[in-house]
Parts: C-alpha cells; structure tokens; sequence
C-alpha cells in the first residue's frame, strides 16, 4: 500500500473502535491514536487543578498549560500529561464522565482537534474518535462508524473491566453509557454523527477478528478498485 492514507474510525462507547484500531495499525504499520485519550486527559488534568468548566477564563488558563504528548510503542500507545504518564489513570469511571462532560466546551475541542490534525497530518494513521470523519479529518481517504447494540457494549466494558480487576456494576455501567451516548450525540459542537460517506459497521455479532477483518478487506479492496 503505496499511500499513507487517513482512516477515521467514529463511533460510540464500547462499538470496538479501538480494538479494530489498534489490529489494523499493525497490519499496515500504521499509527493509532485515540483521540478520545486526549478529551480524558482533559477532564484529568481540570479534576487535579479544580478547574470550573463554566468558567470559561480558568479553562481558557487551563488550555495555555496543558501539554498533551503521546508516545508510540509496539504494543501500546502511552499518553503524557505535562510529563507524567497518565495511560492507566485517565481510563478510570471518575475521568470517563468527566471526559464527555468536558467534550462539549468549544475551545476544548478547538485545541484538541488542532493537535489530531497535527498529528495525522502526513497520513499512516488511523484515528478512532467522535468526530474524526466529520470534523477532524472530512477528507479522510476512509471512514467507518462502528455501532452496536446498547447490552452488547455494556457487557464488553463489564468483562473489561472484570478482566482488570475491577468489580463494577453491570447496570451502572449500562446507565453511564446510555448517558453519554446522549451527551455526545446532542451537543451543539462536533457532536457524535456518521459522516454521510462513512460505512456503517454493526459489531453486535461480530468477535474483534471479524471486525478488524472486514476494515482491512474494505480498504484492500477500495485501494484495488
Ligand atoms: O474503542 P471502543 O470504545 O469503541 O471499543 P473497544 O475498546 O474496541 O471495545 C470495548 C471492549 O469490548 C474491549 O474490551 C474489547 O475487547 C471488547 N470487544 C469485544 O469483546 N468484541 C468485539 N467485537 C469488540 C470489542
Ligand atoms: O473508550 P470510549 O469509547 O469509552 O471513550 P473515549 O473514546 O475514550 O472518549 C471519551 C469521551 O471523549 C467520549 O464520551 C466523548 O465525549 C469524548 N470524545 C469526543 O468528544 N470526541 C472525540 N473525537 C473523542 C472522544
């Protein structure tokens, strides 16, 4: 594969965008970057200095400050707040909300959409999001939307978080994802929306092959065409 395309990944919680990603980036040794990371070190970094989000002077403060840097591994990306790694800390429940609550100021996302343009600027990169095909990148060489069904996405981030030890409420778990799918689908900026040309992927019944499988043929194919 001669180009190095943009592929923008949008979708809702928990629809296996991150997974499929992280799969795809190693086949075409391409980048990943989550640019949801960067709206969770946001609402991290406004939680350890107290910062109001009505008030738009401290958060206007707040964004001359903060320093966002990934670093790439094989294995995994890792994300520096100001210098510290914060990889395991910002997909914490406390920072989860605060993440999608913070999402919706516009000069929050102002700075974080100039960083992912920065970032995927020359291409090779696959960026898995909100607003990746409809506002980040609108001429993205690919798009997809993953969805899937509400209980399925609830299970997967149950089982997640069993896996990490973590003993969290199925129902509550549902109940937060319920809440910010609303909270990132009806805000007035960016909100969360399938770009008219992207594929639509429902992942219910797919395993993280499958899905990963059909993103790679999709591009292999288009690319041939
Ligand atoms: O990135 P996004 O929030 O869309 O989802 P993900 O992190 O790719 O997937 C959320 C969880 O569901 C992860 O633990 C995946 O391993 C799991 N998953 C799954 O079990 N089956 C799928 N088809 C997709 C994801
Ligand atoms: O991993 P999960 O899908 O649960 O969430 P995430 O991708 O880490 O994103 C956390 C929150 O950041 C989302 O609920 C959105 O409110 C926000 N976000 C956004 O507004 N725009 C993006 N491009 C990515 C994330």
């Amino acid at each position: 594969m001669k180009k190095q395309y943009i592929i923008a990944i949008d979708g809702p919680a928990a629809s296996g965008k991150s997974t499929t990603a992280k799969l795809l980036a190693k086949k075409l040794k391409y980048v990943y970057i989550d640019s949801g990371a960067m709206y969770r070190a946001c609402g991290l970094y406004a939680l350890n200095h107290n910062i109001n989000l009505k008030d738009v002077k401290s958060l206007q403060q707040m964004l001359d400050k903060i320093d966002i840097k990934i670093k790439y591994t094989e294995q995994d990306n890792k994300l520096y707040l100001n210098g510290e790694d914060v990889t395991f800390r910002i997909r914490e429940a406390d920072i989860t909300k605060l993440s999608s609550e913070i999402a919706v100021i516009g000069i929050v996302r102002e700075k974080m959409v100039e960083l992912q343009r920065e970032i995927g600027k020359d291409g090779g990169v696959i960026m898995d999001g909100r607003d990746i095909g409809t506002i980040v990148f609108p001429y993205a060489d690919f798009k997809f939307f993953m969805i899937a069904d509400v209980k399925t996405r609830a299970k997967r981030r149950w089982e997640e978080a069993n896996e990490k030890g973590e003993n969290l409420n199925l129902e509550e778990i549902e109940k937060e994802i319920i809440w910010r799918d609303k909270n990132d689908t009806t805000r007035k900026i960016s909100p969360l929306v399938k770009a008219q040309d992207a594929i639509e992927v429902d992942t219910s019944n797919m395993t993280i092959k499958e899905q990963a499988n059909y993103l790679f043929n999709y591009i292999c194919e288009e690319k041939n065409a």
